[in-house]
């Protein structure tokens, strides 16, 4: 079995091997660069670690896994473009340091790129893993779009919150556990409590992203703090002040909600707002319970080396970036 960090070496080398620089380079100089400027790796890391429950061998779930990696990162710079983002991994963001029309196009070819290595997946499993992967890629631009719909409207449920989160974030990574554990050989039953793991620890962490982009550290965080803010995001954060607070502040934060203005004063009266109906507690409380959700289900798998997955979720919970 292989620890976390053992595995995060296998999937950097991985990486690394891939032929990512060809030409035109205005295409694939921008995939090496978002490839190659960090990553946490964390859907690489949770397909295998699903995997080492059920195979003794992972070269089967790698190039899958590299897979919903390079997908995952597609996803970032296309994300990038629609939030207005300045700076990823402490890093310029593609559109940025190119342009929209190149960011568009790199971004178009990685997830073919995401495709291909997927297609690597043992034939055995290989529908119903494209099969799970399509579905997944579809939700996510779903939940994409609530997003954006969200930023214009105030209409915007905690519910709606959650089920947004859900398809832009969590189900990427509840995938990513499945596909590990259905190329491992895992039961329906087995791989379907893994998938209800990753949805709730997707859900936690996409709170926790919440929290870090009104609360992070710049340094350690690595994208602007307050582009949520800026952007009129209807965060966690928002709604949860939005429920508890006083007919005036709900006017005011409203308000503040509605300019499309990023000045330091907006985001220091939305903070200030944060502060007084503790929202940064609020949220740590919430991604707690989606966290002892996640821990239920992993309860529920009967098998060894179980054992980095737990240490994953608990990493989740104390994350600067
Ligand atoms: C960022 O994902 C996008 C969200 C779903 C919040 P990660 O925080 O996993 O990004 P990297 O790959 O580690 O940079
Ligand atoms: C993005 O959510 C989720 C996807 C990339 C699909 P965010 O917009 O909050 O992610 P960051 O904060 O830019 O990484
Ligand atoms: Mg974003
Ligand atoms: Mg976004
Ligand atoms: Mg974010």
């Amino acid at each position: 079995m292989l620890n976390i960090k053992e595995l995060y070496t296998v999937v950097e080398d991985e990486i690394g091997s891939l032929q990512l620089s060809k030409s035109p380079k205005n295409l694939y100089d921008p995939i090496s660069y978002i490839m190659n400027i960090g990553g946490k790796r964390m859907r690489a890391i949770l397909l295998l670690l699903s995997n080492q429950i059920f195979s003794k061998d992972l070269t089967l779930a790698l190039k899958p896994a590299i897979g919903i990696e390079v997908f995952h990162n597609f996803t970032l710079i296309h994300d990038d473009i629609m939030d207005n983002a300045p700076l990823r991994r402490g890093m310029q963001t593609i559109h940025e340091k190119w342009d929209n029309n190149t960011a568009i196009l790199s971004g178009d070819t990685m997830m073919i790129q995401a495709y291909q290595l997927i297609l690597k997946t043992p034939d055995k499993y290989l529908r119903e893993v494209l099969s799970l992967f399509s579905d997944t890629a579809v939700s996510v631009c779903e939940g994409q779009q609530f997003d954006m719909d969200f930023e214009i409207t105030n209409n915007v449920t905690l519910q709606d919150y959650i089920s947004m989160i859900e398809k832009k974030t969590a189900i990427l990574l509840a995938t990513s556990l499945k596909i590990g554990a259905i190329i491992g050989g895992a039961s329906h039953v087995d791989a379907n409590n893994l998938y209800e793991f990753g949805r709730n620890i997707g859900i936690a962490f996409q709170i926790k992203d919440d929290l870090l982009d009104a609360y992070g550290d710049p340094e350690k965080f690595g994208k602007k703090i307050g582009g949520d803010i800026d952007s009129n995001k209807k965060t966690f954060l928002f709604l949860k002040v939005l429920e508890s607070c006083s007919e005036i502040d709900r006017e005011k934060i409203l308000k503040l909600f509605e300019t499309n203005e990023n000045t330091a004063l907006k985001k220091k009266h939305v903070m200030d707002l944060y502060d007084k109906y503790d929202a940064y507690e609020v949220s740590n409380t919430q991604i707690l319970y989606y966290h002892d959700l996640a821990i239920k289900h992993l309860n529920n798998i009967i098998g060894e080396n179980k054992e980095p997955l737990y240490e994953f979720a608990n990493q989740l919970l104390k994350r600067e970036v």
